[in-house]
This record gives structure tokens, sequence and C-alpha cells, in this order.
């Protein structure tokens, strides 16, 4: 048996190979959280998973802290300790290593099939790897193999009656314990789904190619990292950075063109129905409407406007067919010449939009135009959208049946990052495969959905995202990385469109979700009529930055409330977000992560005293009153409510006023 612990001995594994099995355990504080659990692939050239022996083993440490392009935090911490085993098979006398990195927050390890005689292109058809966990916990889970891709309300259960499971997988035992499944640098490999095979055992199951394999692949070939992050409570999980510690470093040597923002976007009034992508006398993506936001962007100080609807293939099924889409090939009613020079003009940045209706094939083809045009005309950021059922993305041989998250499309969406970064190029991509860490490596992959946004309020017939969804989202999609979740809707009900729909939640809840919900581009996700009805909220959006040097969690309770603060990267001010489900919340807050030798202006938004999600989500107060380090805050959440803070070091007009003054 080999063993690794942790650099500060929190966790430790255990590797054996007994009867030809290679297994591995994982322990804290020396109490086991995954009991012995099988590790291996099988070939179609054979299996590498039994009669195995270990044919030698090294070990390494590591202790380095990385600056970040943009995130979360400006640096990151890098200290494991590492053990690469290498395995044989005694009967074919194949190879195989498996690297384990041990984290004082968790455990990543990967699967490396080195050169070797015999086994040049292989396929893999199964992954053996087991998480065997000790005790049942309760699991925040959305299913895989789903027609809506990962776009499901998140479902608590106990993990000894899941089925099969996306990642990143949350669980809590009964003492607290938190976990999150997930894995790490997906660039070339399918994607891993849990299923649940006895008990409390799950095992890796491989989105396969739509020909029944799982991974094509050229020796050596590297897995992406199976990760278990493991955390006191849950608000340990959203400061775990495991997941880009297991990523390569950045590729770019040029990052002065990457700039986190926020943006607007003709894009609400299509999914309220007010306006269309397809042409007609709705058609929204016009000029004059197109410089009008610009307009109200450069107002305001916000960065960038999305154009959806802009170009041609808006006019047929497009949902469930992209070929007709045209990338270069602006309608005729849009002038992008003149909407990229307006843009130039006042100082704003045009956000293109690429979506391929999932047929990837005619996207590829004009991917290299596409982002060309888009580096002629300044535009430096790009939504793309793969919209369409799964598993029917439209393959190589050009008939439906990939999923979204198999390896083909993990190629074609690691392609179009490459693609977009020769261009000075960042993403936001729509219908992606889920994150796992690449903005590391390719930090102009900025953002991405990959869950039920915002937009469920606006048509979801089941009555959109209910209150508690985004006190879930955090400690489940959100740990995966950056979610382009468009929050700022301000008008919530909108009746005269929509009366079947609405928004539920209050207005302060909205504002609060720009610091709960990271994203280093943020979108102002209501129309400009909307904002400009309510400045005084507003002023909130214009304000709020979008990238941080460094975040805690003061409250987290899954599916119940949560609380973020972050520190603007490079500034002194802290903006803290807290969000609460369908119940009111009077949550204590000590400002202890202030600077203790400085007074700060608390300027607060919070629901009013009579707010309620359901029957008054407007009613809200602002505050400003003088804290410290010392202080605490008493936060009222109203039911389906939130509250946003911006605190300043206090200026000496500041401080001359009297205590929690306004
Ligand atoms: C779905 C995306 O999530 C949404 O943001 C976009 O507006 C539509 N597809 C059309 O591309």
């Amino acid at each position: 048996m080999l063993l690794v612990s942790s650099p500060d001995g929190t966790l430790d594994v255990r590797l054996s190979v007994e009867s030809g099995e290679a297994r591995y355990a994982v322990a804290r504080f020396g109490r086991d959280v995954i009991a012995p659990s099988r590790l291996g692939l099988v070939l179609r050239e054979g299996s590498l998973a039994s009669g195995l022996v270990l044919d030698g083993h090294e070990r390494r440490s590591a202790d380095e802290t990385w600056t970040t392009v943009w995130g979360e935090s400006d640096t990151v911490r890098d200290r494991h300790e590492e053990l690469a085993v290498a395995l044989r098979q005694e009967a074919s006398g194949r190879l195989l290593r498996v690297v384990f990195r041990v984290f004082d927050d968790g455990v990543g390890f990967r699967y490396e099939i080195p050169e070797q005689g015999g086994l040049t292109d292989l396929e893999i058809t199964d992954e053996r790897t087991q998480f065997a966990f000790v005790e049942d916990a309760a699991a925040w889970w959305i299913g895989a193999y789903q027609k809506n891709r990962y776009e499901y309300l998140y479902r608590r259960s106990p993990l000894s009656e899941l089925g099969v499971v996306h990642t990143p997988l949350t669980l809590e035992t009964e003492d607290g314990l938190c976990l999150s499944v997930h894995e790490a640098a997906l660039t070339d490999f399918a994607a891993m789904t849990l299923v649940r095979t006895e008990g409390t055992t799950l095992k890796a199951d491989l989105v396969p190619w739509a020909a029944g394999t799982k991974v094509k692949a050229r020796a050596p070939v590297t897995s992406p990292w199976r990760t278990v992050q493991v955390a006191d409570g849950p608000g340990g999980l959203i400061t775990s950075r495991l997941i880009l510690n297991l990523n390569e470093p950045c590729r770019l040597e040029d990052t002065s063109w990457i700039r986190p923002g926020k943006y607007v976007g003709i894009w609400w009034e299509m999914h309220l129905g007010k306006s269309t992508w397809g042409s007609g006398e709705r058609h929204g993506a016009t000029t004059a409407n197109a410089l009008r936001y610009l307009d109200f962007a450069a107002r305001h100080g916000l960065d960038g406007v999305l154009v959806e609807g802009w170009n041609l293939g808006w006019d047929g099924d497009w949902y469930r067919d992209g070929s007709g889409f045209d990338f270069t090939a602006p309608h005729p009613d849009f002038d992008l010449e003149e909407v990229a020079r307006h843009a130039r003009d006042v100082g704003v940045s045009l956000i293109g939009h690429h979506e391929t209706g999932a047929d990837v094939a005619n996207y590829e083809r004009q991917m290299e135009d596409a982002f060309a045009l888009c580096e002629r005309l300044g535009i430096h950021a790009v939504k793309t959208g793969y919209v369409g059922n799964d598993p029917e993305v439209v393959g190589p041989d050009g008939g439906p049946g990939e999923w979204h998250h198999g390896q083909f499309m993990v190629r074609h969406y690691r392609r179009v990052v490459e693609e977009a970064a020769r261009h000075r190029v960042m993403l936001d991509v729509h219908e992606p495969v889920k994150d796992t860490g690449i903005r590391r490596t390719w930090p102009n992959m900025m953002t991405r959905e990959g869950a039920r946004g915002q937009e469920y309020n606006a048509w979801s017939p089941d009555g959109g995202n209910p209150p508690e969804h985004e006190t879930i989202l955090p400690f489940t999609r959100g740990l995966a990385g950056p979610f382009d979740f468009t929050p700022g809707i301000f008008d919530l009900l909108f009746e005269e469109q929509r009366p079947e729909n609405r928004v539920n939640t209050t207005i302060v809840k909205q504002l609060a979700l720009y610091v709960v919900l990271y994203s280093p581009l943020q979108m102002a996700a209501d129309l400009p009529e909307s904002y400009e009805a309510r400045p005084e909220l507003f002023r909130f959006v214009e304000d709020v930055p979008t990238d941080w040097s460094e975040t805690v969690v003061p409250h987290a309770r899954i599916g119940d409330y949560v609380t973020i603060a972050r520190r603007v990267r490079g500034g002194d001010d802290w903006w803290v977000g807290s969000v609460t489900d369908e119940n009111g919340r009077v949550l204590e807050m000590p400002l202890g992560f202030l600077d203790g030798g400085r007074r700060y202006v608390a300027r607060i938004w919070r629901d009013g005293p009579d707010a309620d999600w359901n029957e008054r989500p407007y009613d809200h107060e602002i505050e400003e009153r003088l804290v410290d380090a010392g202080t605490v805050l008493t936060l009222r959440l109203a039911p389906g409510g939130g509250q946003a803070i911006r605190l300043t070091p206090a200026g000496a007009d500041d401080v001359r006023r009297p205590e929690g003054g306004r």
C-alpha cells in the first residue's frame, strides 16, 4: 500500500494493488470518506483495469502561488503532494500511470497511457473509476442524458438513491462535511457523468460518441483529472481553487485584450416576445435599436452590447436546424459596419453572437472567417450558442447524434476557444460543455451557461426558477466556474409581454446576484427602459465590478441562503451579495473581512420591511452608514429576497458623519 498525505495532513490517499486491481481510498483526519474504490480504463485493445501489478512510483511536492488573469481572487496557491504510480498489466505488458495530487481541500487524479509498442491509436470504451462513499449524504444533482442538456432545476435526494448524474455533484453528510465530485481540464476526452452502481458507490460514466465508443486517442493519452473537493461546510467548496490548480498555466502570451466587464443586449426583448430574432416588423437587431443600446451603455458606463439576431439564418426552425446560419452575413436591416463604427465612437464594445443551432459542421466551416470579421471590426467578445436537443448535435458525418458533452463536442468547444484567441476574442458559451477550469489555460474562455439561467423566467411553462434556485447554484453549477446567468431583471412581472410568467425574486435579490453568481462578463439583462425607471437601483449594477482580488463566504446553507463578499481587483472596496430561498431570514454578518485599521461607508440596498418575492417584490430601502471590521451587520432578507452592499473606505468627510447616519 502507498500513502500520500496532503500538505497539512488533513487528507490521506491510500493506493493499493491487490488481486490485479488498483484501488484508492480517501480519509479526512484519519476517517475514511471514500472507501477503497476501483481505478482503471478499458480499451477496445484490452483492459487496463485488471491483471495489474505495481511497477514503481514517484513522489513530488509543490507549493507555488500563481496570478490569475481575472477571477474570484488575484492569486491562487497551489500546494499539494503528488504520487504517481506506474501499473503494468502482467499478461499484455501494457502500462498505465495514475497520478494523484492531494491538496488540503481535496484530491485530483488522472490516468496516463504512455506511448508504448502496440498501443498507438486507441479507443477507451469504459472507465472503471469508482467513488465509494463511506456514508450516505444529501446530494444536489441534475440528471445526465436529458434533452435539455444541463438546463434543469437541481434536485436534492439521498446519494443512495441517485441514478446517472452530471458533475459537479454536491454532497453533504449528516455531520456537515461537504464534497463536490467533478473533473478538471477536460480538453480532449468525453465528459464524465456519474452512475450509482450500488449503495453509496458511484462510477465514472463517459458520455459516448454516436458510434458508441467513449474516447478516441493516440498515445500518450492523459485523461482529465477526477476531482473530489472536501470542506467542513458548503462555503469551503466555493473558496476552493482545486479545479483551477489542476489546469495547465495560461498559454496566451498577451492577455492585455482580455477584459472582464458588464454588458447589455438586444436579448431579453426576444425572450419576452417583444421582438424577434428573425426578420419581420419586430426584428430586434436593427441598426437603430443597436445604436440605442450602444448609447445607453455609453451613458451608464457599461462595457458592451450584445446583439442577437444580427445575421442570416434565423428565419427557419433554427432550434432544430442550424444549417442556414451565416456568421459573416448581416441581416439587411442591420448595418454591421455602421454599428461597429458607432460602438468605437462611443467607446463601447460590440459583442458578437454565433448561434449555431448545434450544426457544428456548418459553424466550423465558417469559424475562421467569422472571428477574422470580429477582429477587423473591433469585436472582442462573442457569445456562442448550441441550441438543439441532446443528443442531436450535427456530428462529423453530417448526421445528428452527438451529445453536447461527448468528446466530439469537447474538442469542438476547445477549437473555438483557440480560434477565438488567435483573433483576440473572448467567449461566452451558451449550451456549453460544463466548465472544468480551462479558463486558466485559455483566459479568453470567460463565461458560459450550462444551467437554468434567468431566461427560464421569461418563458418556462413550469413557472420559472423557484426562489431557492439561486441559493443552490453557487454550491453546484457555480463550483465548475463562471456562469452567465444574466441577472438584473428590474421589471419582474412583465405583465404586458408575458402575464403568465414572472421572475420569482425581489428586485434587491436581482442586485445581490451580481456578487453571488460569479461571472467575469456579467449581463445587465433587462431592457434599457426598465433601468432608466429605477436609477437608484441601477446604480448598483453600474458600479459593481466583475473581477475580484478576494472572495469570502460569510453564510452558506445549500438551498436555503448564501452570502458572498468580494474585494474588487486592485482596490479596497468590498461588495456583498446575500440571497435567500422562499423563506425570509435575519443573518448576522461580522465584517471581520474588512481591513482592521479603517472605517468604511456601507451603502446598503435591502428588501423593504414589507417586501416579499410574491406579493411586494419591488419594496426596497437604500441606506448608508459607517462601519468597521468590528461591526456586525444584521441582514434582513425578505422571502425570496436578498441584500446588496458596497463597502468603501471612508474619506475624511464620511468619518465626521454620525454613526449609522444616512
Ligand atoms: C439560448 C441561449 O441561452 C440564449 O441566451 C439565446 O438568446 C438563445 N439561445 C438564442 O441564441
